[in-house]
């Protein structure tokens, strides 16, 4: 790669969550709390820096849950972004804006960024064949669309993407597509979108990822990259036909929205335009060092299709860095948001108040940095019990308290360094050094372990030197190792700042001492003689058993709920909605059965007399199976009764009964509550 620029500002930003349902660990461990470590160092360091976050509001998903749940796509994305939002504050999270989707100026800005491209000719516009629903009449994109996957015969691979291999696909790729709409199998018809042609950027990408960032991108993210380019980049289309997303900002393109994972990563601009009317400095400016923090699911999308648009576009600056992390699972099995096999984060801080640092420890010890790894409440219990509490929290709370008992809480004076202060002091100034290097190359866990070194450090040190048993035969002495040990903790209290904000705040409280730059951290001597400490305050405490059983039980309740809901077959998707008048066409009256007996040559129709107080007529039904002639006689029944006629094993078939099917196939009566009439409407 050619030299390496020198920067003068960083834009940091983070993938935008789906606003389809709350954040859980997974997300926090690959993507929240690297970036917010990554951010909060820059800011101790002075950088000018933004720390870009947002609600990914559009999307078939998001879609498909309103429809489950019979509201708007508004409604849902209006409700998870206030619970995303709020539990990344209290988390500590520190977005310089925590934007959405859905709002003006990101619709604005996603519009001018397509038109641009289409106005320089930087599209195909295509006619292609597409799924269609002929039983909604609606096109099918993406996780409308289920059917098995051609790469590993996953039979519940979407339209876009198969969870199980990962492999992005097209929906024309699956094999025996169905809709998730209908359930039924859709069918082949033309309609136009624009495709941004990625195999014309394709050389470019090469030169680019493949030969300039061979060295500096993380090799997941790297290998991920030559992967793609190597299997050849085809056009792909941007253009999706739905209503909910940014419209098509050209004639002609009614109906059709862009593609969600095209105005997505434009969220990471318009949110900058909406914190700052100086933001084309941290977009444009090639002194400005642009770093997305993402999961490897998102790996294509950020280091080749979103480049390709910015590159195209022509004015933007490209990523410095793509630090994707692996997954995060959850005792042993797969995160998964519908089968609810997560830690959600707002009821991790309301099972734990207080405890925010608690679990950006653990998240950042067991960040899945180089591959998948595993979270374990038990794990959880151990990091808080024997290194948070038995190794930082106990050596600040001894330096505070022996300070207190000898000194009267005042930073004592230093009589004489011995070659052992001298040694520690020497090993004390390499920590911020190394911190800020792991943390510039995006090595998180191994900065943290080094964070704990330096408290392990400083409990060796007082071990070693035993203040509480020298301190009645030379006092002076002890003064000494007390001032050395109170500049560890004031070193704590600064290289902890990134990874525990809220303990590194509580340390700083007791010294009383402002939060320094990190330039600072290596100078020693913070803490003058006579310097007046408060009482010490507890930074963490033991987590007993109780706690973790009720987390570790929680979970197991679901893997009970999972399983019985595994055995049962699924309820049906819901179909699309319809207008009132589509709805009032059907004439559906309260009837009574009058007659009933097997039709010849069948086990499954029944032929039935119905008295509608209207006519008396003949329906044929398929529900032999089910119900005995005899047993249906008298019953009362609610019948469409305009549907058109059929002839059914030769019988003219003249309306339908009403009925209730269950999962499983079996059938129930829909009945008319007691004193509905027959012939009353059933509206
Ligand atoms: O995978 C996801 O959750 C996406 N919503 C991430 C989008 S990142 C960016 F492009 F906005
Ligand atoms: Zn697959």
């Amino acid at each position: 790669m050619s030299e390496k620029p020198v920067y003068k500002r960083y834009t940091v930003t983070s993938a935008l969550p789906y606003a389809n349902g709350p954040i859980h660990i997974g997300h926090l461990a690959g993507v929240y709390v690297p970036a917010d470590i990554y951010v909060r160092f820059l800011r101790m360091n002075g950088e000018d820096v933004i720390f870009i976050g947002g609600s990914d509001e559009h999307g078939v998903p998001i879609t498909i849950k309103a429809m489950q749940q019979g509201v708007s796509p508004q409604d849902i994305v209006d409700q998870y972004h206030g619970i995303i939002k709020k539990s990344f504050e209290d988390f500590g999270i520190s977005f310089d804006i925590y934007s959405r989707t859905s709002n003006k100026m990101h619709q604005e800005t996603a519009s001018a960024f397509f038109r641009k491209m289409y106005e320089a000719g930087q599209f195909i516009e295509k006619v292609s064949e597409q799924y269609f629903d002929e039983a909604t009449g609606q096109f099918l994109a993406d996780r409308y669309i289920t059917g098995t996957c051609p790469h590993c015969s996953f039979e519940k691979a979407y339209g876009d993407q198969c969870e199980k291999c990962g492999t992005s696909l097209n929906a024309t790729d699956l094999i025996a597509p169905k809709s998730v709409l209908s359930g039924n199998k859709p069918v082949l018809r033309e309609t136009r979108h624009w495709f941004l042609p990625l195999d014309v950027y394709e050389p470019w990408l090469r030169e680019w990822i493949l030969e300039g960032h061979k060295d500096d991108w993380k090799i997941n993210v790297y290998g991920q990259c030559k992967s793609w380019i190597d299997q050849g980049l085809q056009p792909r289309a941007v253009t999706r036909d739905l209503d909910w997303g940014v419209k098509v900002p050209v004639e002609g393109a009614e109906g059709k929205v862009l593609y969600v994972w095209f105005d997505a990563p434009i969220g990471y601009i318009s949110a900058t335009r909406e914190l700052t009317p100086d933001w084309e400095k941290y977009w444009k400016d090639k002194e400005t060092k642009l770093v997305h923090f993402i999961g490897k699911d998102n790996i294509v999308f950020h280091c080749i299709i979103f480049p390709a648009m910015l590159k195209a576009e022509g004015t933007y600056i490209l990523p410095d860095n793509v630090p994707a992390n692996e997954f995060l699972n959850l005792e042993g099995d797969k995160i998964s948001t519908s089968r609810n096999w997560a830690v959600w984060l707002h009821e991790y801080l309301e099972a734990f108040p207080g405890k925010q640092d608690v679990l950006r420890y653990v998240l950042t010890s067991a960040a899945p940095e180089t591959k998948d790894n595993d979270f374990t409440w038990k794990d959880f219990q151990t990091r808080n019990n024997s290194e948070l509490v038995a190794i930082l929290g106990n050596f600040i709370n001894r330096t505070i308290v022996l300070t207190h008992k000898y000194f009267d809480g005042k930073v004592p004076p230093v009589a004489e360094y011995t070659a052992i202060d001298k040694t520690t002091m020497e090993e004390m100034r390499q920590f911020p050094v190394r911190i800020a290097q792991s943390i510039q190359n995006y090595r998180f866990r191994e900065a943290l372990a080094e964070m704990m070194n330096l408290a392990r450090l400083g409990n060796k040190y007082l071990t070693d030197n035993e203040p509480w048993k020298v301190f009645m035969n030379d006092p002076v002495r002890v003064g000494t190792v007390l001032n050395v040990s109170l500049q560890i903790c004031a070193q704590l209290s600064i290289v902890a700042e990134p990874f525990l904000p809220f303990s590194a705040a509580k340390i700083r409280h007791t010294l009383h001492l402002d939060l320094m730059s990190w330039q600072e951290a290596s100078s020693l001597t913070w803490l003058t003689a006579g310097h007046q400490l408060e009482q010490p305050e507890l930074l963490f405490q033991l987590i007993g058993d109780g706690p973790i059983e009720a987390q570790v039980q929680k979970l197991m309740d679901t893997r009970i709920a999972n399983e019985a809901l595994q055995d049962k077959a699924p309820v049906k998707p819901g179909k699309a909605a319809i207008g009132f008048e589509d709805f009032a066409k059907a004439d559906i009256r309260v009837g009574t059965i009058l007659e009933a007996e097997k039709v010849a040559k069948t086990d499954k129709l029944l032929r039935l007399k119905i008295d509608t107080g209207l006519d008396q007529r003949t329906v044929v039904s398929g529900i032999a199976k089910y119900f005995a002639p005899e047993e249906i006689i008298g019953k009362r029944v609610c019948v469409l009764i305009n549907l058109e006629a059929r002839k059914l094993k030769g019988i003219e078939s003249q309306g339908m009964i009403l009925m209730a099917e269950n999962p499983d196939g079996t059938l129930f009566f829909v009945t008319p509550g007691d004193g509905a009439m027959n012939g009353a409407d059933v509206k």
